[in-house]
Formats: structure tokens, C-alpha cells, sequence
């Protein structure tokens, strides 16, 4: 879902892309993230940042996608050298089965009304032993951070236990999760094949 206008000049922000560099990076690569030689698609890529912090690890391919078309146009504009997409995550038909070697989340799921299809779309172009690794905030910290900022979240369901539930669902197995004050951080993987299933 369109992120509100506070919420969108929170995510173009000077703290936001410091955090993403120098806390959620450091810890996705301490929990396992290589991306060299891999196919990665980013899920919510924003205004590009994250492409340019995936990109250091030296992909063989990388995709980043959003369906806010302003982010979309900013990510273009802000780093032309890598492909972004104007897509929503609960349709990732334009991907073939298995394709892709890891799927990257910098808290994007609590946006989308339909997060459950979301997962089950990525597990889909995850290859058999495909990484997921994904961050986002707990139910509760939404509703708080809301309270004070009126960033205006949508109103789903996503919670972290939910969000457990339906990664074992999915045959996705969490190799480790870590909790943060404003995120929990997962390495997820890619148990079977969806061919086999
Ligand atoms: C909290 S922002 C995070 C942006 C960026 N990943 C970052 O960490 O700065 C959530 C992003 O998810 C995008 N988004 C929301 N719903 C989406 C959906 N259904 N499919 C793809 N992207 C979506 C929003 O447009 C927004 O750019």
C-alpha cells in the first residue's frame, strides 16, 4: 500500500538510510547474508537505498520492485545503473518458479493488506535453498510509532507471530531471528522444492 506523506519523508531521511546502512545491513550480514554470484529480488526497494547496499555484495543479478510508483521514479533517478520495478508484492507472476537465489524485505510486509499471498509469492521464485531475509516491526511497535508520528499504517493483520505461522506454512524454515527495539531481523530458508510439493 501508498506509503502516507510522513512516512514517505521519514524513508527519504538522512536517520533512515543510516540506520539501513549501519545497523540492519551489518546485522543481516552477521546472520548470514552473501549475495555474491546470487539472484536477488528486493521487495519494497523505496527510493533505491537498499539497492545500493545490496549491490556492494556484488550480485549476479538484482531486481528491486515497489508498488509506489513515486519511490519507483526516485529509485530510477537516484541510482540508474540498477533495474527497479513498479510491482505489487502479492503478484509476482512476471517471475518464473524458482529463479531466485534470495529475497530481500527492509520492513515492507506490514504495508500490504495481503501479506500472507506475498510470502507465498516469494516462496514461489525462491530456488530449493533460496534465503529470505526480512525485517520488520512488531505489531504492537506499529500501533505505538503511529500513535506519535501518525504515519497511518494499514490496518492488517501482520504480526510476527502470524508471520511465523505462515513462513513453517510455506515450508520456509527460520535458520535465525534476531529482535531489535524497532525491528526483528530473519535469515529464512527455502526448504523444498515448490515442484515437489
Ligand atoms: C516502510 S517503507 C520501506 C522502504 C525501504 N525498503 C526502506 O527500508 O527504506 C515500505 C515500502 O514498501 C512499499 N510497499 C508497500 N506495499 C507494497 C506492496 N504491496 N508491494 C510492493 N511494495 C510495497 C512502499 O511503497 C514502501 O516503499
Amino acid at each position: 500500500m501508498k506509503l502516507s506523506t510522513p512516512e514517505f519523508r521519514a524513508m527519504q531521511s538522512i536517520p533512515r538510510k543510516l540506520g539501513q546502512r549501519f545497523f540492519e545491513m551489518p546485522i543481516f550480514r552477521q546472520m548470514g547474508l552473501d549475495l555474491q554470484n546470487k539472484d536477488v529480488l528486493e521487495i519494497g526497494c523505496g527510493s533505491g537505498y537498499g539497492a545500493s547496499l545490496l549491490n556492494q555484495l556484488q550480485p549476479k543479478s538484482y531486481i528491486g520492485l515497489d508498488v509506489m510508483v513515486e519511490q519507483v521514479e526516485l529509485a530510477g533517478k537516484n541510482y540508474p545503473q540498477f533495474q527497479f520495478l513498479i510491482q505489487d508484492a502479492e503478484d509476482l507472476s512476471q517471475f518464473a518458479d524458482e529463479s531466485k537465489d534470495a529475497v530481500i524485505i527492509f520492513g515492507v510486509l506490514h504495508h500490504i493488506p495481503n501479506w500472507r499471498k506475498a510470502i507465498e509469492e516469494i516462496t514461489r521464485v525462491l530456488k530449493p535453498n533460496g534465503r529470505l531475509f526480512l525485517e520488520e516491526p512488531r505489531g504492537v511497535d506499529i500501533k505505538f510509532f503511529d500513535s506519535i508520528f501518525r504515519w497511518g499504517h494499514p490496518d492488517t493483520d501482520f504480526g510476527l507471530k502470524a508471520l511465523d505461522e505462515h513462513l513453517s506454512i510455506q515450508g520456509l524454515k527460520i535458520v535465525n531471528k534476531r529482535w531489535t527495539p524497532l525491528l526483528t531481523m530473519y535469515h529464512v530458508r527455502k526448504i523444498n522444492s515448490v515442484k515437489t510439493v
